[in-house]
């Protein structure tokens, strides 16, 4: 399927049909495949023939899924691994070795920040942390080995400047940037195109976008890392599950109409919260008055389903919002259908230190939102219901 565009990709790239003529794509349910004979086996394991094994190295569905993400993202290569934080391990693994830095940006996913400062430096592995500004003005150790950022950040919605960053890691001696394209999705953003290395996806998010599984995935068009990726998962076992693969790959067949109510719903939430007497600030980038927005609006195609938003009152106000709304589901995930809120510094980011969430930003009395598919009347209603209670 050449020169196809991004909605009909969503919907046919990776399909497959079986013997049977399936119209929905079939879950290879087994965790091995069998030989025609005991040469047979051997040629397969020494990689004379190439095939179906063992399903920690590869699985028809899961394969299925890879390459429909791998046509969204305009990749050559996607390795679907059993969640996004194993995404983020599994490429640490394979680039990265003692002595090593990594620049990241401030505003990462709790995490991410754990797995960096409390397990990659038992190796020897050392995190420093930039604002936009800095990354953008290029003012990176030299010996750094991979830049790793999020844009828009979760949960401040910072962004910053892909193809900027391109250029300062491009002025490094070996260095790889590395996007983690949770909050945009292929849908908004593709960071490859964008000068990007690699692109990092938890499928547990927007691509599922029902809540139903875990998931990721490692996106990119260089070949000898994507090789090292499958050796990886091959050996070490983060591989994603057929069931789940099965699922993400359905899910993506919705990615796009899902993505654009969801950004209508976010950013009508957006402009009524800067409305509000009780809250002191909103963090969305498709608000006018938000320091990127200029950047988001050429960078992105929308501005996104997740938004933050300060309450006065610090972290019993918010507790008391949270605890006060009826529709929005009290749950750390997000890219649901269903709406959902979190009080970051109590959850996502309550393993993150208090000097270091006051060095991202991250303040008390700030609630994050990830808006999902139910009428926006609605979700307003909700929340207004929960500012009431302060
Ligand atoms: C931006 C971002 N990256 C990565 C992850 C990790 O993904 P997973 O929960 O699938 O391991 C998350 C999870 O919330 C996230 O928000």
């Amino acid at each position: 399927m050449k020169n196809i565009r991004d909605k009909t990709k969503a919907v046919r790239a990776g399909q497959m049909r079986t013997a049977e003529a399936e119209h929905s794509d079939p879950i290879f349910a087994t965790s091995s495949f069998v030989f025609d004979s005991a040469e047979h086996a051997a040629q397969m394991f020494s990689e004379a023939k190439s095939g179906n094994i063992y399903s920690r190295f590869t699985n028809p569905t899961t394969r299925a899924f890879e390459k429909r993400l791998a046509s969204l993202e305009d990749a050559q290569f996607c390795s679907g691994t059993a969640s996004g934080m194993s995404a983020i391990l599994t490429l640490c693994m394979c680039v990265l070795k003692s002595g090593d830095q990594i620049a990241a940006s401030r505003g990462l996913f709790g995490s991410t920040v754990s797995l960096f400062d409390n397990i990659l430096r038992r190796f020897e592995i050392e995190t420093r942390y930039y604002s936009p500004a800095e990354l953008a003005s290029g003012q990176i150790s030299a010996d750094t080995r991979m830049i790793f950022i999020e844009t828009p950040s979760n949960p401040l919605c910072e962004i910053i400047d892909i193809t900027r960053l391109a250029q300062v890691t491009k002025g490094l001696n070996d260095c790889l940037l590395v996007v983690d394209n949770c909050a945009c999705t292929p849908v908004l953003q593709q960071p490859l195109a964008l000068g990007a290395d690699v692109v990092i996806h938890s499928s547990t998010k927007f691509l599922d976008g029902q809540g139903r599984a875990v998931g990721g995935a490692v996106v990119t068009n260089d070949a000898d890392l994507a090789k090292a990726v499958v050796g990886f998962l091959r050996t070490a076992g983060p591989s994603m599950s057929p069931f789940n693969a099965w699922i993400f790959h359905k899910g993506l067949e919705t990615l796009f109409v899902r993505m654009k109510e969801c950004c209508s719903n976010a950013n009508t939430i957006a402009h009524w919260l800067t409305d509000q007497s009780l809250v002191e600030k909103v963090h969305y980038p498709g608000l006018k008055s938000h320091p990127d927005h200029e950047l988001a609006t050429r960078q992105q195609r929308d501005f996104g389903a997740l938004l933050s938003f300060e309450v006065k009152g610090g972290q019993s106000a918010a507790w008391k919002v949270i605890d006060s709304v009826q529709i929005f589901s009290v749950t750390a995930n997000l890219g649901d259908a269903k709406s959902t809120i979190t009080h970051p510094t109590s959850t996502t980011h309550a393993r993150v230190s208090a000097s270091d969430r006051k060095r991202m930003a991250i303040r008390d009395g700030l609630i994050r939102i990830s808006v999902g598919l139910e009428d926006v009347h609605d979700l307003i209603e909700d929340l207004e219901c929960g500012l009431n209670s302060i």
